[in-house]
Protein backbone atom coordinates (compact mmCIF):
# COMPACT_ATOMS: atom_id res chain seq x y z
CA UNK A 1 0.00 0.00 0.00
CA UNK A 2 1.66 3.64 -0.82
CA UNK A 3 2.07 5.30 1.95
CA UNK A 4 1.19 9.39 1.69
CA UNK A 5 3.82 11.47 2.31
CA UNK A 6 1.46 14.52 3.57
CA UNK A 7 -0.58 12.07 5.51
CA UNK A 8 -1.02 13.83 9.00
CA UNK A 9 1.07 16.72 7.79
CA UNK A 10 4.32 14.44 7.33
CA UNK A 11 6.14 16.65 5.16
CA UNK A 12 10.18 16.52 4.15
CA UNK A 13 10.84 14.42 7.05
CA UNK A 14 8.44 16.60 10.30
CA UNK A 15 4.90 17.04 11.17
CA UNK A 16 3.88 20.35 9.79
CA UNK A 17 1.99 22.83 11.28
CA UNK A 18 0.13 24.86 7.79
CA UNK A 19 -1.38 28.73 7.73
CA UNK A 20 -2.90 29.84 4.58
CA UNK A 21 -3.20 33.82 4.83
CA UNK A 22 -6.38 33.88 1.92
CA UNK A 23 -8.81 31.28 2.42
CA UNK A 24 -10.28 32.09 -1.36
CA UNK A 25 -10.53 30.85 -4.55
CA UNK A 26 -6.78 29.29 -4.57
CA UNK A 27 -5.98 29.31 -0.84
CA UNK A 28 -9.15 26.58 -0.11
CA UNK A 29 -8.35 24.86 -3.38
CA UNK A 30 -4.79 24.26 -1.77
CA UNK A 31 -6.27 23.54 1.87
CA UNK A 32 -8.88 21.25 0.34
CA UNK A 33 -6.06 19.13 -1.66
CA UNK A 34 -3.82 19.31 1.21
CA UNK A 35 -6.45 17.45 3.05
CA UNK A 36 -7.25 15.27 0.84
CA UNK A 37 -3.60 13.90 0.30
CA UNK A 38 -3.92 12.97 4.08
CA UNK A 39 -2.96 15.87 5.63
CA UNK A 40 -5.48 16.34 9.22
CA UNK A 41 -7.78 19.54 8.82
CA UNK A 42 -6.79 20.17 12.71
CA UNK A 43 -3.00 21.12 11.45
CA UNK A 44 -4.08 23.96 8.71
CA UNK A 45 -5.37 27.19 9.89
CA UNK A 46 -6.32 30.01 7.78
CA UNK A 47 -7.12 33.41 7.73
CA UNK A 48 -9.71 35.90 5.82
CA UNK A 49 -10.39 38.94 5.62
CA UNK A 50 -14.56 39.76 6.41
CA UNK A 51 -16.16 38.45 9.05
CA UNK A 52 -18.88 37.07 7.00
CA UNK A 53 -15.87 34.75 4.96
CA UNK A 54 -15.65 33.24 8.17
CA UNK A 55 -18.95 31.09 7.83
CA UNK A 56 -17.81 30.36 4.38
CA UNK A 57 -14.74 28.71 5.16
CA UNK A 58 -16.42 26.58 8.23
CA UNK A 59 -18.23 25.01 5.67
CA UNK A 60 -16.11 24.49 3.15
CA UNK A 61 -12.85 23.00 5.13
CA UNK A 62 -15.05 21.64 8.47
CA UNK A 63 -11.96 20.80 11.24
CA UNK A 64 -9.84 24.06 9.98
CA UNK A 65 -9.24 26.89 12.09
CA UNK A 66 -10.05 29.89 10.75
CA UNK A 67 -9.90 33.68 11.83
CA UNK A 68 -9.58 36.67 9.99
CA UNK A 69 -6.46 37.93 12.78
CA UNK A 70 -3.35 36.85 11.04
CA UNK A 71 -1.19 36.84 13.76
CA UNK A 72 -3.32 34.26 15.41
CA UNK A 73 -3.45 31.98 12.72
CA UNK A 74 0.41 32.03 12.15
CA UNK A 75 1.89 32.24 14.98
CA UNK A 76 2.25 28.18 15.94
CA UNK A 77 2.76 27.20 11.14
CA UNK A 78 5.70 25.70 10.14
CA UNK A 79 4.44 26.45 6.57
CA UNK A 80 2.60 29.86 5.72
CA UNK A 81 0.84 30.01 2.23
CA UNK A 82 0.09 33.44 1.33
CA UNK A 83 -2.88 33.54 -1.03
CA UNK A 84 -4.27 36.90 -1.62
CA UNK A 85 -4.74 39.21 -3.89
CA UNK A 86 -1.61 41.19 -4.99
CA UNK A 87 -2.87 44.74 -3.84
CA UNK A 88 -3.93 42.99 -0.71
CA UNK A 89 -0.03 41.77 0.34
CA UNK A 90 1.10 45.05 2.25
CA UNK A 91 -2.37 44.35 4.66
CA UNK A 92 -1.89 40.87 5.04
CA UNK A 93 2.09 40.74 5.99
CA UNK A 94 2.52 44.32 7.40
CA UNK A 95 0.39 43.50 10.89
CA UNK A 96 1.99 40.54 11.34
CA UNK A 97 5.80 41.27 10.28
CA UNK A 98 6.88 40.60 13.60
CA UNK A 99 5.05 37.36 14.25
CA UNK A 100 7.10 35.52 11.63
CA UNK A 101 9.82 33.89 11.99
CA UNK A 102 13.16 33.21 10.11
CA UNK A 103 12.38 29.51 10.74
CA UNK A 104 8.77 29.52 9.15
CA UNK A 105 8.61 29.27 5.07
CA UNK A 106 6.17 31.41 3.54
CA UNK A 107 5.06 30.09 0.08
CA UNK A 108 3.75 32.92 -2.05
CA UNK A 109 1.32 31.86 -4.87
CA UNK A 110 0.68 35.63 -5.40
CA UNK A 111 0.58 36.30 -9.14
CA UNK A 112 3.19 38.68 -10.22
CA UNK A 113 4.94 39.66 -6.47
CA UNK A 114 8.53 38.83 -6.29
CA UNK A 115 10.07 36.80 -3.37
CA UNK A 116 12.66 40.09 -3.21
CA UNK A 117 9.56 42.08 -2.23
CA UNK A 118 8.25 39.73 0.25
CA UNK A 119 11.83 38.87 2.00
CA UNK A 120 11.71 42.75 1.97
CA UNK A 121 8.61 42.88 4.40
CA UNK A 122 9.07 39.86 6.66
CA UNK A 123 11.99 37.70 7.96
CA UNK A 124 10.78 34.56 6.70
CA UNK A 125 11.65 32.03 4.37
CA UNK A 126 10.30 32.96 1.00
CA UNK A 127 9.06 30.59 -1.93
CA UNK A 128 7.28 31.76 -5.12
CA UNK A 129 4.60 29.29 -6.65
CA UNK A 130 2.28 29.41 -9.91
CA UNK A 131 0.26 26.74 -9.73
CA UNK A 132 -2.71 26.46 -12.42
CA UNK A 133 -6.45 25.69 -11.65
CA UNK A 134 -5.65 22.34 -12.05
CA UNK A 135 -5.23 22.27 -8.97
CA UNK A 136 -8.71 21.79 -7.57
CA UNK A 137 -8.95 18.41 -9.43
CA UNK A 138 -5.63 17.54 -8.18
CA UNK A 139 -4.01 17.92 -11.68
CA UNK A 140 -2.35 21.45 -11.11
CA UNK A 141 0.88 22.35 -12.99
CA UNK A 142 2.85 24.19 -10.17
CA UNK A 143 6.37 26.14 -10.97
CA UNK A 144 8.42 27.07 -7.66
CA UNK A 145 10.96 29.49 -7.41
CA UNK A 146 13.34 29.71 -4.53
CA UNK A 147 13.85 33.18 -2.78
CA UNK A 148 17.37 34.15 -1.56
CA UNK A 149 17.04 32.58 1.64
CA UNK A 150 16.00 28.91 1.46
CA UNK A 151 18.13 25.73 1.19
CA UNK A 152 17.23 22.69 -1.37
CA UNK A 153 15.50 21.59 1.41
CA UNK A 154 12.89 24.22 1.97
CA UNK A 155 12.25 24.12 -1.72
CA UNK A 156 11.90 20.40 -2.28
CA UNK A 157 9.64 21.05 0.81
CA UNK A 158 7.08 23.62 -1.25
CA UNK A 159 7.54 21.31 -4.24
CA UNK A 160 6.10 18.39 -2.25
CA UNK A 161 3.21 20.16 -1.29
CA UNK A 162 2.02 21.14 -4.73
CA UNK A 163 2.99 17.51 -6.25
CA UNK A 164 0.02 16.42 -3.67
CA UNK A 165 -2.04 18.67 -5.84
CA UNK A 166 -0.76 17.37 -8.90
CA UNK A 167 3.12 18.32 -10.69
CA UNK A 168 5.77 20.44 -9.64
CA UNK A 169 8.85 21.78 -11.40
CA UNK A 170 11.73 23.85 -9.69
CA UNK A 171 12.47 26.79 -11.96
CA UNK A 172 14.14 30.16 -11.82
CA UNK A 173 12.25 33.32 -10.89
CA UNK A 174 13.06 35.35 -13.92
CA UNK A 175 11.00 32.59 -15.95
CA UNK A 176 7.79 33.38 -13.67
CA UNK A 177 6.01 35.25 -16.26
CA UNK A 178 6.59 33.46 -19.40
CA UNK A 179 5.19 30.34 -16.89
CA UNK A 180 2.27 32.45 -15.87
CA UNK A 181 1.95 32.90 -20.07
CA UNK A 182 2.05 29.27 -20.65
CA UNK A 183 0.59 26.98 -17.53
CA UNK A 184 -1.22 29.75 -15.60
CA UNK A 185 -3.17 31.15 -18.40
CA UNK A 186 -2.60 28.17 -20.40
CA UNK A 187 -5.74 26.05 -19.63
CA UNK A 188 -7.88 29.35 -21.09
CA UNK A 189 -6.21 29.25 -24.38
CA UNK A 190 -6.66 25.20 -24.81
CA UNK A 191 -10.34 25.96 -23.74
CA UNK A 192 -10.65 28.22 -26.60
CA UNK A 193 -8.66 25.87 -29.17
CA UNK A 194 -11.32 22.97 -27.66
CA UNK A 195 -14.20 25.23 -28.47
CA UNK A 196 -13.13 25.76 -31.85
CA UNK A 197 -12.90 22.24 -32.69
CA UNK A 198 -15.71 21.69 -31.29
CA UNK A 199 -17.46 24.49 -33.35
CA UNK A 200 -15.51 22.85 -36.23
CA UNK A 201 -18.12 19.46 -35.75
CA UNK A 202 -21.25 22.00 -35.83
CA UNK A 203 -20.17 23.54 -38.93
CA UNK A 204 -19.62 19.97 -40.42
CA UNK A 205 -22.98 19.16 -39.17
CA UNK A 206 -21.83 16.64 -36.27
CA UNK A 207 -24.94 16.86 -33.60
CA UNK A 208 -23.53 19.11 -30.50
CA UNK A 209 -22.73 16.11 -27.93
CA UNK A 210 -21.38 14.04 -29.91
CA UNK A 211 -18.79 16.90 -31.48
CA UNK A 212 -18.09 17.49 -27.78
CA UNK A 213 -17.46 14.47 -26.86
CA UNK A 214 -15.19 13.63 -29.94
CA UNK A 215 -13.31 16.88 -29.73
CA UNK A 216 -12.88 17.03 -25.45
CA UNK A 217 -11.64 13.18 -26.18
CA UNK A 218 -9.54 13.81 -28.82
CA UNK A 219 -7.39 16.41 -26.62
CA UNK A 220 -7.23 13.78 -23.59
CA UNK A 221 -5.98 11.36 -26.45
CA UNK A 222 -3.34 13.69 -27.32
CA UNK A 223 -1.98 15.13 -24.34
CA UNK A 224 -1.87 11.26 -23.34
CA UNK A 225 -0.06 9.90 -26.49
CA UNK A 226 2.35 13.80 -26.13
CA UNK A 227 3.57 12.41 -22.49
CA UNK A 228 5.61 9.30 -24.61
CA UNK A 229 5.98 10.60 -28.27
CA UNK A 230 7.74 13.47 -29.34
CA UNK A 231 4.69 15.90 -31.22
CA UNK A 232 6.46 15.29 -34.89
CA UNK A 233 6.30 11.48 -34.15
CA UNK A 234 1.99 12.02 -33.36
CA UNK A 235 2.35 14.02 -36.97
CA UNK A 236 4.26 11.69 -38.81
CA UNK A 237 1.98 8.69 -37.52
CA UNK A 238 -1.29 10.50 -38.48
CA UNK A 239 -0.48 11.81 -41.74
CA UNK A 240 -0.53 10.08 -45.07
CA UNK A 241 1.03 11.44 -48.15
CA UNK A 242 -1.25 13.20 -50.08
CA UNK A 243 -4.36 12.15 -47.50
CA UNK A 244 -6.15 14.25 -45.67
CA UNK A 245 -4.47 15.86 -42.50
CA UNK A 246 -1.47 17.19 -44.83
CA UNK A 247 -4.63 19.00 -46.39
CA UNK A 248 -5.30 20.72 -42.81
CA UNK A 249 -1.49 21.47 -41.95
CA UNK A 250 -1.09 23.23 -45.09
CA UNK A 251 -3.86 25.40 -43.71
CA UNK A 252 -2.03 25.22 -40.51
CA UNK A 253 1.21 26.46 -42.06
CA UNK A 254 -0.40 29.36 -44.39
CA UNK A 255 -2.35 30.91 -41.37
CA UNK A 256 0.78 31.00 -39.10
CA UNK A 257 -0.93 29.03 -36.49
CA UNK A 258 2.04 28.40 -34.90
CA UNK A 259 3.46 31.92 -34.99
CA UNK A 260 0.54 32.98 -33.48
CA UNK A 261 0.44 30.99 -30.87
CA UNK A 262 3.95 32.34 -29.94
CA UNK A 263 2.73 35.58 -30.22
CA UNK A 264 0.05 34.94 -28.19
CA UNK A 265 2.03 33.80 -25.33
CA UNK A 266 4.81 36.05 -25.56
CA UNK A 267 2.19 39.06 -25.14
CA UNK A 268 0.76 37.58 -22.12
CA UNK A 269 3.59 37.08 -20.34
CA UNK A 270 4.69 40.89 -21.66
CA UNK A 271 1.39 42.13 -19.40
CA UNK A 272 2.39 39.89 -16.70
CA UNK A 273 6.09 41.70 -16.41
CA UNK A 274 4.37 45.23 -17.02
CA UNK A 275 1.78 44.17 -14.21
CA UNK A 276 4.59 42.81 -12.27
CA UNK A 277 6.38 46.39 -12.23
CA UNK A 278 3.14 48.21 -11.48
CA UNK A 279 2.58 45.63 -8.36
CA UNK A 280 6.28 46.90 -7.38
CA UNK A 281 6.09 50.32 -7.45
CA UNK A 282 2.44 50.22 -5.91
CA UNK A 283 3.93 47.93 -2.73
CA UNK A 284 6.84 49.26 -2.20
CA UNK A 285 5.34 52.88 -1.87
CA UNK A 286 2.34 51.46 0.32
CA UNK A 287 4.99 50.38 2.78
CA UNK A 288 7.99 53.32 2.09
CA UNK A 289 4.96 56.18 2.80
N1 LIG B 1 -7.25 31.77 -9.18
C1 LIG B 1 -6.20 31.21 -9.82
O1 LIG B 1 -6.31 30.40 -10.76
C2 LIG B 1 -4.78 31.54 -9.34
C3 LIG B 1 -3.71 30.79 -9.83
C4 LIG B 1 -2.41 31.07 -9.36
C5 LIG B 1 -2.22 32.09 -8.44
N2 LIG B 1 -3.29 32.82 -8.00
C6 LIG B 1 -3.04 33.89 -7.03
O2 LIG B 1 -3.71 33.55 -5.83
C7 LIG B 1 -4.05 34.76 -5.13
C8 LIG B 1 -5.49 34.63 -4.65
O3 LIG B 1 -6.35 34.54 -5.76
P1 LIG B 1 -7.87 34.08 -5.58
O4 LIG B 1 -8.40 33.96 -6.96
O5 LIG B 1 -7.92 32.93 -4.66
O6 LIG B 1 -8.48 35.41 -4.86
P2 LIG B 1 -9.72 35.50 -3.83
O7 LIG B 1 -10.70 34.42 -4.11
O8 LIG B 1 -10.16 36.92 -3.87
O9 LIG B 1 -9.07 35.17 -2.41
C9 LIG B 1 -8.36 36.10 -1.65
C10 LIG B 1 -8.63 35.78 -0.18
O10 LIG B 1 -7.76 36.56 0.61
C11 LIG B 1 -8.50 37.02 1.75
N3 LIG B 1 -7.83 38.22 2.26
C12 LIG B 1 -7.74 39.44 1.69
N4 LIG B 1 -7.02 40.28 2.46
C13 LIG B 1 -6.65 39.56 3.55
C14 LIG B 1 -5.91 39.86 4.72
N5 LIG B 1 -5.38 41.07 4.94
N6 LIG B 1 -5.74 38.88 5.62
C15 LIG B 1 -6.27 37.63 5.46
N7 LIG B 1 -6.97 37.29 4.36
C16 LIG B 1 -7.16 38.24 3.43
C17 LIG B 1 -9.88 37.29 1.21
O11 LIG B 1 -10.81 37.30 2.28
P3 LIG B 1 -12.38 37.55 2.04
O12 LIG B 1 -12.89 36.22 1.50
O13 LIG B 1 -12.92 37.85 3.37
O14 LIG B 1 -12.48 38.66 1.05
C18 LIG B 1 -10.06 36.09 0.27
O15 LIG B 1 -10.58 34.98 0.98
C19 LIG B 1 -3.84 35.92 -6.10
O16 LIG B 1 -2.70 36.65 -5.73
C20 LIG B 1 -3.63 35.25 -7.44
O17 LIG B 1 -2.67 35.96 -8.21
C21 LIG B 1 -4.56 32.56 -8.41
Amino acid sequence: MLINRLSMGFVGGFIARYAIIGLGKIGTAIAKSLIKSGVDPGSISGSVRRVESIARVRRELPGVFVSNNNAEVVKDADVVILAVKPYQVPDALMPIRDVLTGDQLLISVVAGVTTGIIEDLVPSKVVRAMPNIGIVIERGVTAVAPGSRVSEDDVRRACEIFSSMGRCVVVNERYMDAITAISGSGPAFIALILEALWEAGLLLGIPTDISWELAIGTLETSAELLRVKRPWEVVEEVTTPGGVTIRGIKVAEESGLRGLIMRMIEETARRGREISQEIEGSIRSKVIG
